[in-house]
């Protein structure tokens, strides 16, 4: 059975829903470690609740960022990671973690990638006035946002959508979408053909 890390720096709607899939068995894998690099985050308590083990990495606790994420592999390797699930992670990975892991991170994001990259997916889709918008799952590679996609699903944005509404709509499909592509990931469904993720 593969080794499920999530990594996440916040609230953790995502980790609930991943944690929640584990439990119910539509994912047969373990959900062995999470990784949060913020004291305060409310997924802290998540992972307390689901009985999850958790580890608080602190950037500051590290005098570069070389030795932070060195400390976090070795956590990984301690734990015999298959799988990072990057969950409302707000750090970049360093092109060297990425290499350690490639092929076996990967990442959701709150639009229709490449649309709207960065921090406020959700926001920035809204502001601009797209008329579509939706959720990415993706492979995680050296540059932020941009590997190749797993899964998308899209999203029309309605005339009286608000920020509130449209996040809320968001996040369900999120919640839906992500442990889909962890199943087809575990279940070794998914190979790389150049760029793209091939299913079968
Ligand atoms: C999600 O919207 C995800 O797409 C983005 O960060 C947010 C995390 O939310 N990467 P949560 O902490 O899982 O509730």
């Amino acid at each position: 059975m593969k080794n499920i890390a999530v990594f996440a720096s916040g609230r953790g709607s995502n980790f609930s829903a991943i944690a929640a899939a584990i439990k119910g068995k539509k994912i047969r894998a373990n959900l062995a470690l999470l990784v949060c690099d913020n004291p305060k985050a409310p997924v802290l308590k998540k992972a307390e609740k689901a009985k999850v083990k958790a580890v608080l990495v602190r950037r500051v606790d590290f005098s570069s960022k070389k030795d932070f994420e060195e400390a976090i592999i070795k956590c990984l390797k301690e734990n015999n990671i298959n799988l990072i699930v990057l969950a409302g992670y707000m750090r970049i990975l360093s092109p060297e973690f990425v290499n350690e892991y490639r092929g076996r991170i990967i990442n959701i994001h709150p639009s229709l990638l490449p649309a709207f990259k960065g921090e406020h997916g959700i926001k920035d889709a809204f502001v601009h006035g797209v008329k579509i918008t939706g959720v990415t799952v993706h492979f995680v590679d050296e540059h932020m946002d941009n590997g190749a996609v797993i899964l998308q699903q899209a999203l029309p944005i309605k005339e009286k959508d608000t920020i509130g509404s449209l996040e809320a709509r968001i996040h369900k499909i999120e919640h839906k979408l992500y442990p889909e592509a962890i199943k087809l990931f575990v279940e070794g469904k998914l190979r790389m053909k150049g760029r793209k993720v091939i299913r079968f």
